[in-house]
């Protein structure tokens, strides 16, 4: 299901700030070099989207689950002041290698870290007191719950936790998988979550944003 139209969408991209040589030449490579599990890469609105909410919020402090070759945790980094923080979790020491050489790139791999680990396993590792600012939930659909409640429960009042692919290609109108469920569960939990303020919006496959009250 196409959620909004290709024109449209076609649109919106020319119509928003423009992706920089970086960030164009790393979904060239992610393209060329991965084929189809580029299309895990989130789209150029959707990081423009990212800068902006970190901006917005003023961000110092964020975490990142889900960093594939690294064109999402460039735009939230690219949002941080200098002095800022982006903790980057991921299992894959080659989709990462290609972010390490792009965070070079970009000017933010002073402001990134990242840990090769089961994404839950990094989180239950961090600080249990309200220390983060903006996080980013764009891994494995199953991992969602387990990965937004460790976050949480970390987040300052104020900070907003953003969850991709919430509509799962309209699949959530009709769950086909285990993932489609999780994604309809978490749905469904975020709006009861009397923690947060919710809005899901129909950016690409659906952006959740969870402000912590
Ligand atoms: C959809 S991609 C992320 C795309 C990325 N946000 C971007 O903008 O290009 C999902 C990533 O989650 C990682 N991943 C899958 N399972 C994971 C887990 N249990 N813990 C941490 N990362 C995981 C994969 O290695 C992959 O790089």
């Amino acid at each position: 299901m196409d959620i909004v139209s290709p024109a449209i969408n076609d649109y919106l991209l020319a119509h928003s700030e423009p992706a920089d040589e970086v960030l164009r030449d790393l979904a060239e490579e992610t393209h060329r070099e991965l084929g189809g599990a580029a299309g895990m890469q989130i789209s150029h609105d959707e990081g423009e989207l990212l800068t902006m909410l970190v901006r917005l919020v003023g961000a110092r402090t964020a975490v990142e689950v889900g960093t594939f070759t690294g064109y999402s945790s460039i735009c939230i980094a690219r949002g941080l002041p200098d002095d800022g923080h982006l903790l980057c979790c991921d299992v894959s020491e080659d989709y990462t290698s290609v972010a390490r050489r792009y965070w070079e790139r970009a000017g933010v791999a002073d402001r990134i870290e990242l840990r090769l680990a089961p994404a839950v396993e990094t989180l239950r590792g961090l600080p249990t007191e309200r220390h983060l600012d903006f996080a980013f939930i764009d891994a494995d659909k199953a991992g969602y719950p387990a990965y937004y409640e460790e976050i949480v429960t970390r987040m300052r009042p104020g900070g907003l936790v953003v969850l991709d692919n919430m509509l799962r290609d309209g699949r959530v109108l009709d769950p086909q998988s285990d993932d489609d469920r999780a994604i309809a569960a978490m749905n469904a939990a975020l709006l009861a979550d009397e923690r947060v303020d919710v809005v899901l919006l129909p950016v690409r496959d659906g952006v959740s944003l969870a402000r912590v009250r």
